[in-house]
């Protein structure tokens, strides 16, 4: 609860002396009726407040996590089914933030949560071509074949995957580990692009998203980001 004047110097829209004038004046409303007396208090979660007609409010703390996700944990707000959800892995931070993209349920590794709008959008956006980096684990040897087939993209769901990066880093014998980097955001894309090419995906973690990486973050731990995380993101914003 606050002066009215305090609010709008909070919300920005002027000073606290600036905010008298602009009341006297008959410019503000308080759940719909005009205030032109000074004393009145508000409720800054409760009361809406326009001013010249567009509504003010108190910006949240913008937050920027990265989360270890674990596999089974769907990527969602809320569940149908009642099984736990990402947001169960963050529950000690009082802002409303939410996934950037996607993980599937049995997929692990690197999560973005934030509740700033502009830059999940900058993130998610399919233009801006951001790229995400996979370590797949796959039953059986990889070929060379195989390999440049997923390179120059495979047809998933009817479709032309763009050109991937893709990197073996080890075969013994059983299995397969392999780094593969897209910048789409297709549904289950990494394991149909390896379905696509007859390989079957037993484990699959995401280990970076653009500039962020999961590091030695634990399976299931949070961070917010560090100093040149969010430098990025300004600089990112401000288009440098
Ligand atoms: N590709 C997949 O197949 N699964 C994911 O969770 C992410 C990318």
């Amino acid at each position: 609860m606050m002066r009215l004047q305090k609010f709008m110097a909070t919300c920005g829209t002027s000073s606290r002396r600036k905010a008298e004038d602009i009341i006297k004046a008959g410019r503000v409303t308080v759940n719909g009726d005009i205030i032109k007396d000074m004393g009145i208090i508000v409720n800054e979660e409760a009361d809406i407040v326009l001013v010249d007609g567009t509504k003010i409010s108190i910006e949240q703390k913008k937050r920027y996590i990265i989360l270890n996700k674990p596999r089974g944990y769907i990527t969602s707000a809320e569940d149908q089914f009642g099984r736990s959800t990402v947001m169960d892995l963050v529950e000690d931070i009082p802002e409303r933030i939410y996934p950037i993209g996607r993980l599937d349920y049995d997929t692990e590794g690197l999560l973005l949560l934030t509740n700033d709008g502009d830059f999940a959008c900058s993130i998610a956006h399919p233009k801006n071509n951001i790229n995400k980096v996979y370590i797949a684990k796959v039953i059986g040897d990889i070929n060379e074949k195989n390999v440049e087939k997923l390179k120059k993209g495979v047809i998933i769901d009817g479709r032309k995957t763009a050109s991937a990066k893709v990197s073996v880093l080890n075969i013994d014998g059983k299995t397969s580990e392999i780094k593969i980097v897209i910048h789409e955001g297709r549904n289950r894309q990494v394991r149909k692009m390896f379905e696509a090419v007859g390989c079957r995906v037993t484990d699959l973690k995401r280990v970076a998203v653009g500039k962020f990486n999961i590091g030695s973050l634990q399976l299931g731990k949070w961070r917010e980001f560090t100093k040149a995380e969010l430098k990025y993101i300004e600089d990112y914003k401000n288009g440098v």
